[in-house]
């Protein structure tokens, strides 16, 4: 056998008291796992608890247990915290579902559901930015207040200083500033001068939606490729970066991707049917289902809408492409090739979730953008960017939350991010 000398600092997830001994499990927070700690009942103590936090001092040694490699053999116990268990929301041995823990968003990351989680999280976030390293991107920090509206849907949140202002002055930047809804046209900028650009940060839409899938504040990864041909080099980068973020949470957190769903989907190929809206429309009409929403060309695509489309094609990811133009924003490109007016658009749509990712070719004919009303004015310098060393390009966004969602089989958005933002919540 071996012997080391080890302290661990951690939090108390379960305790046991036998005749001669006592058995606690001290989890720190770096895995699921948790470290099994065995004590002779003398240094119990009434005020180690289930959440309680301490330090523990002892030898480790190889365990007799075959689940568990390593043990520690405590000889000494402090504790640094109490947590009473009365007051304390959480049971010992008590599987807490994920609606009751989101009640108290100051402790639930003390449950191992919700601990798995973040690090599930902090987890496809590195993967994210690896698969953008490894494929040549450039990572680019749009800002998060802006002077734009991208989407041009009216989901903006103004930013103003509090107290008391300057009476001279209208408002802190002299025009009218937001939080960002999208850094799009911030990566359309740089795609005038790197090929490849990504970004991934906060984005914030003043939805008035209590739905399972907004929030107010949520994680948005947006990608913009230049010299692009058609809409394939986008839903290229799509696919690949959803199987390759996939495959990487698989291969580094199994253990909590475990403990959250058994079942997994691991980066699916994507359904090649149903790629054109006019195809989602017809498979729509072709069904028996009874929509609630009007399921007409040039009517919006819904969430039963997409909820049917992606069951209808075998519960996988499908894309839907060239949607009507006038349902897309003032960048997308005009299909002028085709007989309906379309834009050169694509959604990934994804099972439990629906929609994942939006995405376009961008219009990069100077003289169809100019003919848009009111460009000219406001947007001067997104025509300049036609002007100078213009490429076709393109990109999308793929919402961070939904993603998680998506791969973990999580039904409520407010369970995958650490403090969730939406209509009359805003805690801590
Ligand atoms: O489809 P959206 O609005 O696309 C854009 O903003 C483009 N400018 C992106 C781009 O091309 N660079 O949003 C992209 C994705 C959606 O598919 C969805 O997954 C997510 O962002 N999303 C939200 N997620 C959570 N809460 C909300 N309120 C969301 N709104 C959009």
């Amino acid at each position: 056998g071996f012997f080391i000398f080890f302290l661990i600092k951690g939090w108390v997830r379960s305790v046991r008291a036998q005749k001669a001994n006592l058995f606690l499990h001290v989890n720190d927070g770096s895995s699921l796992l948790s470290l099994q700690v065995v004590a002779s009942s003398e240094l119990n103590d009434p005020l180690l608890t289930f959440g309680s936090a301490v330090e523990v001092t002892g030898t480790l040694r190889k365990s007799p247990h075959q689940n568990q490699p390593v043990e520690l053999e405590a000889q000494q116990i402090h504790v640094v915290g109490e947590c009473n268990p009365v007051d304390f929301p959480f049971k010992i041995k008590e599987r807490h579902g994920l609606e009751y823990i989101r009640q108290f968003p100051h402790l639930r990351c003390r449950t191992n559901a919700f601990s798995s989680l973040l690090r599930i999280r902090s987890e496809a976030a590195t993967a994210v930015h690896s698969y953008f390293k490894e494929n040549g991107f450039v990572q680019i920090h749009t800002p998060v207040i802006t002077s734009n509206d991208c989407e041009g849907a009216g989901e903006l949140f103004q930013v103003e200083p509090s107290g008391p202002q300057n009476e001279e002055e209208e408002n802190f930047f002299s025009v009218p500033a937001f939080l960002t809804v999208s850094g799009q046209l911030h990566l359309e900028v740089m795609s005038g001068a790197f090929s490849r650009v990504y970004t991934f940060g906060p984005t914030f839409r003043a939805e008035n939606s209590q739905s399972r899938r907004h929030l107010a504040e949520f994680y948005m990864v947006e990608a913009e490729v230049s010299f692009t041909q058609s809409l394939e080099d986008l839903t290229k980068v799509m696919e690949d970066m959803f199987r390759s973020a996939t495959e990487h949470v698989l291969a580094h957190c199994a253990e909590d991707v475990d403990l959250f769903h058994k079942h997994v989907t691991p980066g699916h190929r994507v359904s090649p049917e149903g790629r054109l809206f006019n195809l989602a429309i017809d498979i729509l009409n072709r069904s028996s289902e009874k929509f609630a929403f009007p399921t007409d060309w040039g009517c919006d695509l819904q969430t039963e809408h997409e909820k049917y489309l992606v069951k209808h094609c075998g519960n996988i990811p499908v894309f839907v492409t060239d949607y009507p133009y006038d349902l897309k924003p003032f960048y997308a490109r005009d299909n002028q090739d085709h007989p309906e007016h379309t834009a050169a658009a694509v959604d990934l749509l994804v099972p439990g979730v629906g929609e994942l990712c939006g995405g376009s070719l961008r219009e990069e004919r100077l003289d169809l953008l100019r003919a848009r009303a009111g460009l000219e004015d406001t947007y001067s310098w997104y025509l300049d960017l036609r002007r100078f060393g213009s490429v076709p390009h393109g990109g999308f966004g793929l919402g961070f939350e939904r993603y998680l969602q998506c791969i973990l089989g999580v039904d409520n958005i407010k369970d995958v991010i650490p403090f969730p933002r939406f209509s009359h919540s805003c805690l801590l």
